[in-house]
């Protein structure tokens, strides 16, 4: 798995420091079969020699990277928001996390590839994903003659193996793509995001799988003296009892949270990946217009409109949070406490404990 000339050969194109490679070699000599990847952060800008697939003498036209960061095509005023996203967050993961640990393959797996136009995407439930994913299966052209995103059904939008995830690659193809393609995620406010994960997962009939899954599990360890038809079923377990469920550290002990309710943290890692654009749900429409700009595809796909009229509401979450003590309140916080700050989200005013 782990193929030493994987890395040796990347060695001149990195401009791989000394003690880097040593580490390398002590890394071999431990016998580590974990495929490290070493990922230059400094490579932010598309490398002004070429890379593998693009030879000097083809001309193809500019990546969505290059675009981005030359910028002369795209209005200053959006452009401008995005820089002020991209310094946040880089501000916000000096300023909160540790000290930074070398990518894995296991990182990648939300990390969607399109080699055709040069992006990778990571996927966010709850913050627009299915369209996100079926307009990328229309660009990389597994929908076949689909050019209408919205006549891709959901379900297959989510069939794994329809879209390539970077965790997919190998260790040298996965750099080029770090390096090369344009990086992008789109995020919500925290506590909305987990509220319309419960209401879609908890709160529908259909969604059986779920309640078996979680439901029961969450009605026998958080509720006193359920009714065995409520321990069978698992459908009816109330918000207050998925908070329980979240903040008990026992459930993310034993497996890591379903990625409906995980934080974007965990499922993108921000701090390791340098997005190049964040999207914000907020700002849904415009965000995914200047994403299609960037991508040169604005004339070929269009986002799908959402129906605005099913969305989870701040109001809705503020009423959700209601009956939740500020104890409870301030634990569930915590846990979303680094999404609120990576993304620049305040802390809700309806909290009970600020
Ligand atoms: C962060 O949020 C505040 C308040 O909503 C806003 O005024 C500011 O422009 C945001 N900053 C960035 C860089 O997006």
């Amino acid at each position: 798995m782990f193929d030493p000339r994987l890395l040796l050969a990347q060695r001149p194109t990195f401009r791989m420091r000394k003690p880097k490679v040593n580490r390398m070699v002590l890394a071999l000599s431990l016998g580590c079969f974990v495929m490290v990847i070493f990922y230059f952060h400094n490579n932010l800008k598309p490398a002004s020699e070429p890379l593998g697939e693009r030879s000097s003498g083809q001309k193809s036209r500019r990546s969505p990277l290059q675009t981005l960061y030359d910028g002369d095509q795209v209005e200053s005023a959006i452009q401008a928001i995005h820089q002020g996203r991209r310094e946040l967050l880089e501000e916000a993961c000096r300023s909160y996390t540790r000290k930074r640990r070398v990518l894995i393959p296991e990182d990648l797996k939300h990390v969607i590839v399109d080699d055709q136009h040069g992006l990778l995407y990571c996927y966010v439930p709850k913050v627009a994903c299915t369209n996100w994913k079926r307009v990328l299966m229309v660009l990389t052209g597994v929908a076949g003659p689909h050019r209408d995103p919205l006549a891709i059904p959901a379900n297959e939008a989510h069939v794994p193996g329809n879209l390539r995830t970077l965790s997919e690659y190998s260790t040298s193809q996965i750099n080029q793509r770090l390096r090369s393609y344009l990086k992008f995620v789109f995020v919500r406010e925290p506590f909305e995001r987990l509220v319309s994960a419960y209401r879609n997962k908890f709160t529908r009939s259909y969604n059986t799988a779920f309640h078996k899954r979680y439901g029961t599990k969450i009605v026998r360890r958080h509720r006193p003296d359920p009714q065995p038809e409520a321990l069978e079923r698992g459908d009816d377990v109330s918000f207050e009892e998925f908070v329980y469920y979240l903040v008990d550290p026992a459930t993310q002990r034993e497996e890591p949270f379903n990625e409906h309710w995980e934080r974007v943290h965990s499922l993108c890692h921000p701090c390791l990946i340098h997005y190049d654009v964040v999207g914000k749900y907020e700002t849904l429409e415009q965000d995914s217009r200047y994403m299609l700009q960037l991508a040169g595809v604005e004339g070929e796909v269009a986002f799908p409109a959402s129906s605005k009229s099913t969305r989870t509401t701040g109001d809705m979450a503020a009423q959700f949070f209601h009956n939740i003590s500020p104890f409870y309140q301030k634990k569930l916080y915590n846990l979303y406490r680094m999404d609120f700050l990576l993304f620049n989200y305040s802390t809700p005013a309806y909290l009970k404990f600020r």
